[in-house]
C-alpha cells in the first residue's frame, strides 16, 4: 500500500480552522507505507468535530460504480488492503457506531484489536478493544446474541435509541447492555454522540450502513469519511453508500489517497457549511 496524493493538497488547509494539520506525510514519499505509517496517516485529531466533543470518522467501501454491497453484503467488494485499513481504524478508534440494519446484515460479534495494531500500543490506556455502539429504534436485537452477551465487561455493547423504542426490550436489553437514550420519535444523533462522549468515547468509528450514515450527514455530524473504492462494477441494484432521506450536498476535501492493488483509499474531511 503507498500513499498516491498525501495530505495537504486540498483547498482547504485545516490550519486555517485552527486545528493542527491532521497528518504528517509529506516525508511517506512513494515508500510502501508500513503499519506505524499507516495508524499515523489515520490518527485522529486533536480537537472534537462537529458534534460536541466528538469527531465522527465513517468508514465505507464501494464500487466504481457506487454499489455498497455484492449480494446483500460489503464483504465482495472488500480485499487485503480494505481489511488492513478496516482493522487500523477500529483499533484508533474509542467506539464502533453501527445501525442495526448492518449488525444483522453483516453478523457483527464483540470486536476485538488484530496484530499488529494491538502491539503498536493504539490501545495503550484504553479496554484491549473498542465497544460497539448500536442504533435502533425498533430495538428488534436479542439480547442473548453474542454481539451483546459475549462483550467484555470493560467493553460493553452499547444500545443507541430513542424514547418511542418499545419499553419491555428496552429493559430486557438494559440488563446486558449500556443503553442511550436519545431523542423522541427517532434517535437524534447529535445527542447520542454526546453522551458517548460524556462516556470518554469521543473518536467515534461509524462502519455504516447506508441510513445511520445518511442521517449522520443529513444531521451535519460527519466530520470524515474514509472510502475505499474497489475496481469493479457492481451493476444496476445494489444500495449505495447513502440510503434515505435527501439531504443538501455535502462537500469534503481529500486528506489523502492510498493505492493497493489498483484498490484506492481515501481520507476525506468534511468542509463546513
Ligand atoms: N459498503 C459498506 O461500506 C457498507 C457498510 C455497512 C453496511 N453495508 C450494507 O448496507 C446494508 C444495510 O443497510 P441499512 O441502510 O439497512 O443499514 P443501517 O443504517 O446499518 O441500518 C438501518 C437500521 O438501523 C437503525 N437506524 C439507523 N439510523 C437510525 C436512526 N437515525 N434512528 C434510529 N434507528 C436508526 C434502524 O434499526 P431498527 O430497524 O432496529 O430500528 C434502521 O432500520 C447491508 O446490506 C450491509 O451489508 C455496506
Amino acid at each position: 500500500m503507498r500513499l498516491r496524493i498525501p495530505g495537504g493538497r486540498s483547498p482547504v488547509d485545516p490550519r486555517q480552522r485552527g486545528q493542527a494539520p491532521l497528518s504528517h506525510d509529506a516525508d511517506l514519499g512513494d515508500a510502501e507505507l508500513d503499519d506505524t505509517a499507516l495508524a499515523r496517516l489515520y490518527a485522529y485529531p486533536a480537537d472534537s468535530g462537529t458534534a460536541p466533543g466528538a469527531w465522527v470518522r465513517a468508514n465505507m467501501v464501494a464500487s466504481l460504480d457506487g454499489a455498497a454491497v455484492v449480494d446483500g453484503q460489503s464483504a465482495g467488494l472488500s480485499s487485503p488492503g480494505d481489511r488492513r485499513v478496516f482493522w487500523a481504524l477500529r483499533a484508533l478508534a474509542d467506539v464502533i457506531v453501527v445501525g442495526a440494519g448492518t449488525a444483522r446484515a453483516e453478523g457483527y460479534h464483540p470486536t476485538r484489536t488484530k496484530e499488529p495494531w494491538a502491539s503498536l500500543g493504539l490501545r495503550t490506556g484504553r479496554p484491549a478493544a473498542p465497544p460497539l455502539a448500536l442504533v435502533s429504534q425498533s430495538l428488534e436485537l436479542d439480547p442473548a446474541t453474542p454481539l451483546i452477551a459475549d462483550a467484555p465487561d470493560d467493553a460493553r455493547t452499547i444500545i443507541i435509541t430513542c424514547e418511542s423504542s418499545p419499553a419491555g426490550r428496552r429493559a430486557a436489553l438494559a440488563r446486558a447492555a449500556d443503553v442511550i437514550v436519545a431523542g423522541e420519535h427517532s434517535v437524534d444523533l447529535a445527542a447520542a454522540f454526546a453522551g458517548l462522549a460524556d462516556r470518554g468515547l469521543r473518536h467515534v468509528l461509524c462502519e455504516g450502513g447506508p441510513r445511520l450514515l445518511t442521517d449522520i450527514v443529513a444531521g451535519g455530524l460527519l466530520d470524515e469519511l474514509c472510502l475505499t473504492v474497489s475496481p469493479l462494477l457492481a451493476g444496476v441494484g445494489p444500495v449505495r453508500i447513502l440510503a434515505g432521506a435527501l439531504f443538501p450536498a455535502h462537500r469534503l476535501r481529500l486528506a489523502h489517497l492510498l493505492e493497493e492493488d489498483g484498490v484506492l483509499f481515501a481520507r476525506y474531511h468534511s468542509i463546513p457549511a
